[in-house]
């Protein structure tokens, strides 16, 4: 059993663990790297919680497995286009993954940006990562042509896919 909830005011503490563990587990799945975000001050992941934590231009999702966080989802409005979110820090701790656990975080995550009046949402996904490829499809997103690097610098790949809300 599993619980999916916004994160909270001063939360900044559950926000840098679960966002670490992510990172350590995953390197190659997000454009930030464990070393930048761990170099955070506590202020800085507070704030960074503050802001996810009310307000429709942000928000961050995490799912609770006996009290501990197994999983996040963000959502970020598009700075060019307010009606327009992507989908960032997606992860499901290993021993919860192939659940429902994913694809509860994306439902709240669309709902609540349903919610607030985004009218697209696009994520970005490492094109040789054919977990995260599969469950987007599965959640209904499609592939465009765009592509970027993971990070400056890497030859890896991201590829962008999109869905109405
Ligand atoms: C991406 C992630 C959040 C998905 O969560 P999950 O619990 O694994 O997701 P699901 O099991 O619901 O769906 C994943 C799909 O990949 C499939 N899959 C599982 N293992 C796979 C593998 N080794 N290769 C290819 N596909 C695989 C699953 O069968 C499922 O597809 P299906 O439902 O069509 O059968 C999770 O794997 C994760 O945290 N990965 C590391 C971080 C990451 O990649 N984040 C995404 C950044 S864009």
């Amino acid at each position: 059993m599993f619980s999916v909830r916004r994160i909270g005011l001063h939360e900044g503490p559950l926000y840098r663990s679960i966002r670490l563990a992510a990172l350590l587990d995953s390197p190659d799945a997000f454009s930030e790297t464990f070393e930048a975000a761990n170099g955070r001050s506590a202020d800085d992941w507070n704030s960074r919680a503050d802001g996810a934590s009310a307000g429709s231009d942000r928000a961050i999702f995490i799912a609770f497995s006996d009290g501990r966080p197994v999983g996040i989802a963000a959502l970020y409005a598009d700075p060019e286009s307010e009606r327009h979110g992507v989908m960032v820090q997606v992860w499901v701790a290993p021993a919860h993954r192939g659940g429902s656990v994913a694809g509860e975080l994306a439902a709240c995550l669309l709902s609540w940006a349903g919610d607030c009046g985004f009218e697209r949402v696009s994520a970005w996904f490492n094109s040789e990562n054919w977990r995260a490829a599969r469950l987007f499809r599965k959640l209904g997103f499609e592939l465009t042509n765009e592509t970027q690097p993971l990070r400056p610098g890497s030859d890896l790949v991201c590829r962008q896919v999109t869905r109405l809300v």
